[in-house]
């Protein structure tokens, strides 16, 4: 499907997530098609700048997988194939880019440090998108939960944090606002849900982790959302 299918498929505000070409004419033409689709921010990825080891991925390779084809093909005639590839120097200006050629407000997605969560912040992220890609992309990088609380100290409020990863419990949202996150994001459950009923599936995920944080903040004694504080996760001194 391409990124204008999938915009008028679904109500509601949609971000794009972009892996960025290294083609820059491409890189430009997918950012200014995802403002004319209506989409109302950009998410740029940072940790795939190359295609890492997945094993299980390699495993699955040539099992017949129908009606799957790329769906965000060059518009521009002339342009080719391996426009598509991905840009393996990302930098900073890069950021602007995306943000001159979207006139959209970029999130960068996959950082996992404090400094660089403030260095994005001086290069106008809108907000910073902990994520260690759920795991798939480096081993032995950090959990975005493990370095929240040191992202969120370095920030101190002044952009949001979106953090993903592991979340599969409310308790884990739970955990996740306690320590600093503005939004906590979800990759595999969506999908799982989605696989199972689709998007009642997907609803379902959600109401069940609704739950879960429900329960959780009544166990706590945090009427509300805003009262969730690191204390509450923090060890306690006995
Ligand atoms: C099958 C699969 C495909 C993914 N594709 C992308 C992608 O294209 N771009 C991206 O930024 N992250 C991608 N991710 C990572 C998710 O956006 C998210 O960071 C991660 O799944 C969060 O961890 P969780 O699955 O434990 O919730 C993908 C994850 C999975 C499982």
């Amino acid at each position: 499907m391409s990124l204008e299918d999938i915009a008028t498929a679904a109500n509601g505000d949609k971000w794009f997530q972009i892996y960025l070409p290294n083609d820059r004419a491409f890189a430009a033409e997918m950012l200014q098609r995802a403002r004319a689709a209506g989409y109302k921010a950009i998410v740029l990825t940072v940790d795939v700048t190359m295609t890492s080891n997945r094993e299980r991925s390699t495993r699955l390779l040539g099992l017949p997988v129908p009606n799957l084809v790329m769906g965000n093909v060059p518009k521009t005639p002339g342009m080719t194939g391996s426009a598509m590839a991905m840009k393996g120097d990302l930098n900073w200006e890069d950021v602007d880019f995306c943000r001159t050629e979207s006139g959209l407000p970029v999130v960068i997605k996959s950082l996992l440090s404090p400094a660089q969560a403030v260095e994005a912040e001086r290069h106008g992220s809108a907000g910073v998108w902990l994520s260690n890609h759920g795991g798939r992309q480096l081993d032995n990088t950090p959990s975005a939960m493990t370095v929240l609380p040191r992202v969120a100290d370095a920030l101190r409020g002044r952009i949001p944090i979106i953090v993903d990863g592991g979340v599969y419990r409310g308790q884990d949202v739970f955990r996740a606002l306690a320590l600093g996150a503005s939004v906590v994001a979800l990759g595999r459950p969506l999908l799982y849900g989605s696989a199972l009923g689709g998007a009642q599936g997907v609803q379902s995920v959600y109401e069940h982790l609704n739950g879960e944080l429900a329960m959780t903040m009544k166990l706590a004694g945090t009427p509300t959302v805003k009262s969730i504080v690191r204390k509450y996760v923090e060890r306690a001194e006995v």
